[in-house]
């Protein structure tokens, strides 16, 4: 015969330790049910000896009626019977989880960081908010040069007290110290040299703001590429291969390339990129977007400004102008990005419609 002590040590923990209706009921049968433990021993009683029956058999019903008041307590505080049980299906098809993905201007981005890193460039960034000194005076653009008009800028106002910027009264700054979103990733550069020494050779990838009217190829906000290699005997030459490569990486073989010169204040001599789409980048489609980089008839679609760094700018970084040369270039992600997955409309990129990104 079980020793009832130990019997209800057991069966109270296995009561308090049941987590649900159906654990409950496990417990209940197990000592209570018509075969259950307790059951047994109470039915064992009668073939005792007298003075044992006498002994264990009040214990044993106290015992019984405990351990049921006790399952009908912890009956009502797991709240009954059926309001709780877990119904599991285990043969249900699961829930479609949507996977997002990478926007065409986050992957295009990357794939153009992969190609310069494996031409031994290092990828390099600096902030969008500037001060004009960096956008603009470092790059040989002096304050009143008609040349500022080349960029439409969006200027920053600050009263902020001990700003990051160390602005006190925007009316006090002078006009170097004024912040603007950057209009070009050009500043970089400045940034650059101020901190290293050539030889080096460097892109920045960034976003920059311009303050004018939004259409099919135009944007307040866009992405720049800026590269710029500075060493001893840099040259025109090894701009021209450095870009011819990058263009045949990201577009493929059979490109055409045009060279012609061009104006930028930070760079002599200047020219501007143009590259040869095929029919097929092209796009030759009938829709009303015609004036969309892409869809565009005209065989030449410029893709960037460039040439060799100004004096100016190596004197702005205390560099020797005599010792050092170097090439710099900049253009436009998003225009290479329309290029490559044939898209009409630079505002698709930024307008969140997720008919377009889903396309990708
Ligand atoms: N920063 C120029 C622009 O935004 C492009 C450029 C970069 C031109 C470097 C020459 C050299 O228009």
């Amino acid at each position: 015969m079980r020793d009832i002590g130990k019997l209800k040590e057991e069966a109270i923990r296995a009561l308090r330790g049941a987590a649900d209706a159906e654990a409950l009921e496990g417990v209940r049968v197990k000592y209570l049910g018509r075969k259950g433990e307790l059951t047994g021993l109470l039915r064992a009683l009668k073939d005792l000896p007298v003075a044992e029956r006498k002994r264990i058999g009040p214990a044993a019903n106290v015992l019984r009626r405990e351990l049921e008041s006790l399952v009908d307590s912890k009956k009502a505080e797991l709240g009954g019977n059926e309001g709780n049980r877990v119904h599991l299906d285990v043969t249900k098809p699961g829930e479609k989880l949507r996977r997002g993905h990478l926007h065409p201007l986050t992957r295009i981005d990357k794939d153009i960081r992969d190609i310069f890193r494996s031409m031994n460039f290092s990828v390099v960034e600096g902030p969008e908010v500037e001060t004009a000194y960096y956008n603009f005076d470092a790059l040989n653009i002096p304050p009143d040069h008609p040349a500022r008009d080349m960029w439409d800028t969006l200027w920053l106002q600050s009263n902020q007290k001990n700003s990051k910027f160390e602005i006190r009264n925007s009316k006090f700054l002078n006009k170097s110290q004024q912040l603007l979103l950057r209009t070009h990733t050009s500043p970089v550069q400045v940034r650059y040299m101020e901190t290293h020494e050539p030889p080096f050779q460097i892109v920045v990838p960034g976003r920059v703001f311009r303050y004018e009217a939004t259409d099919a190829s135009h944007e307040i906000n866009f992405y720049q590429l800026e590269g710029l290699m500075v060493g001893e005997d840099v040259s025109l030459a090894n701009f021209k291969f450095v870009v011819e490569e990058f263009f045949r990486k990201l577009f493929g073989k059979g490109l055409e390339f045009r060279f012609r010169p061009g104006y930028f204040p930070f760079v002599e001599p200047g020219l501007e990129v143009d590259i040869k789409l095929t029919r097929d980048q092209r796009q030759t489609t009938n829709d009303s977007r015609q004036s969309s980089v892409v869809s565009r008839q005209s065989d030449w679609l410029e893709v960037m400004g460039a040439g060799m760094v100004h004096r100016n700018v190596f004197d702005a970084v205390h560099y020797n102008p005599d010792a050092v040369h170097g090439f710099a270039f900049g253009m436009g992600i998003d225009r290479l990005a329309m290029i490559k997955y044939k898209v009409p409309d630079i505002r698709l990129f930024y307008n969140g419609d997720l008919r377009f990104i889903r396309q990708f």
